[in-house]
């Protein structure tokens, strides 16, 4: 069923039902799906920083990289008639609930907080429903990074990767010295996340927007798009055998322990590294995936509020000003591995990969090269993101041929 149905047929059983389930007044309950290690410490100096302001934290955390479970649970919740105080909600995705009419105006927040002048136009555009914001940024994380052991590189007597025939070197060579090039989860929205780094790194930015987010049928079967799932094959073969079904964080964790040499992964893998003492530049690297390093595929994550109580409210525009507050900005993304959203934040506490993502986040956006990350829902509606993942993945999984993916590609852009 899809979000429209399913919220118009949450909206007849909710007339009907005694509303049972909701939460107390100075509570708020907040829907994620942060529940690695990494993920797991930043939330919680969200819950401290709420409880810390008398406001009671009921956590809704949904295990399964990417939200796809999480989203499936808010939406079961929705139809029960009880929405939580705010969910993790990103991108165009907001759009999407706002058309319901379920999303709570914070604007009071945002007018106290100054948001309009402290978040950049790319950030607040989103949290906004035509005009009032209904979501508050948490952060800014880049997907298209290249986590990489440098113990394993020297192991295999291989260079720093800086372009993909330096890479598939370094690859073989890890792969020669009996480790594993290629740390990857079989999941779609992983293959989605290399998908996409391939596809900006093949093609550059002004490609990625035309073929994946203006979904141009040229683009999205010509012979760049032909090119990005040749390398994408070439990229299977250095990827081992366990890989299907295999969570984000463990993939991680096998570069970290030095099993594994690279991963391709948003920045949020860094908070694992963060997580297990390691430090950045020395213990582990991060690059921009081979051909991306004039590009930014940028991923907000969002608390977005759902319509509470009138009891409720208070404790909502608590969540929202605290989410947006410099304190929380920089205690969250120092162990999530992204940056903040918002200006004011001092970089002093940062590491070289956060100050790097800082100064090319700014750069880009100057240069035309800063670009929504498609598989983390930044670019494109639902429907056509997940039909578009859905390709990818069957391409990942099967001996599909570039030619037939890019064919598939056009038909998933055209679903509703
Ligand atoms: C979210 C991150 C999260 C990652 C893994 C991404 O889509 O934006 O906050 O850490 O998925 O679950």
């Amino acid at each position: 069923m899809k979000l429209k149905q399913i919220v118009q047929a949450t909206m007849a059983m909710t007339a009907l039902m005694a509303v049972g389930t909701q939460v107390q007044a100075a509570e708020v309950e907040v829907l994620h799906y942060w529940t690695s290690g990494g993920e797991a410490k930043s939330v919680a100096e969200l819950k401290k920083m709420m409880e810390a302001k008398g406001v009671a934290w009921k956590d809704f955390a949904v295990a399964g990289g990417g939200g796809e479970n999480a989203m499936t649970a808010l939406k079961a919740r929705v139809i029960a008639g009880s929405a939580p105080t705010a969910a993790q909600i990103k991108g165009p995705s907001i759009q999407e609930w706002g058309k319901e009419g379920v999303l709570a105006n914070i604007d009071a927040a945002a007018l106290e907080g100054k948001w309009d002048a402290n978040l950049p136009k790319v950030v607040s555009n989103i949290m906004k429903y035509q005009g009032h914001y209904v979501a508050a940024p948490v952060n800014v994380h880049r997907v298209n990074w290249l986590w990489v052991n440098p113990d394993v590189l020297k192991k295999a007597g291989a260079k720093t990767p800086g372009n993909w025939e330096e890479f598939f070197d370094a690859a073989d060579k890890i792969k020669k010295a009996g480790m594993i090039a290629i740390a990857h989860g079989g999941q779609p929205w992983q293959d989605a996340t290399v998908f996409e780094s391939v596809a900006l790194g093949v093609g550059g930015a002004d490609f990625y927007k035309k073929a994946i987010v203006q979904l141009d049928p040229a683009s999205l079967t010509g012979p760049t798009m032909i090119k990005t799932f040749d390398t994408l094959a070439k990229i299977k073969t250095y990827i081992d055998k366990d890989a299907a079904g295999r969570d984000w964080n463990l993939a991680t964790a096998m570069v970290i322990n030095g099993k594994a040499g690279m991963q391709f992964m948003g920045d949020w893998a860094k908070g694992e590294f963060t997580a297990a003492g390691k430090v950045a530049g020395k213990d582990f690297l991060c690059l921009s995936a081979p051909g991306t390093d004039k590009a930014f595929t940028f991923n907000i994550d969002s608390l977005t509020m759902f319509k509470v109580k009138d009891e409720q409210q208070k404790s909502q525009l608590t969540l929202a000003s605290a989410v947006m507050s410099p304190e929380f900005q920089e205690v969250f993304n120092l162990n999530k591995g992204s940056i903040p959203a918002r200006a004011g934040v001092s970089r002093a506490k940062f590491d070289s990969c956060a100050i790097k993502s800082m100064d090319d986040m700014e750069a880009t956006s100057k240069s035309g090269g800063l670009v929504p990350s498609f598989a983390h829902g930044m670019a494109i509606d639902s429907a056509k993101a997940g039909a578009i993942q859905d390709v990818i993945a069957k391409f990942m999984n099967s001996s599909m041929t570039s030619q037939a993916a890019v064919q598939a590609l056009a038909k998933a852009a055209k679903a509703k």
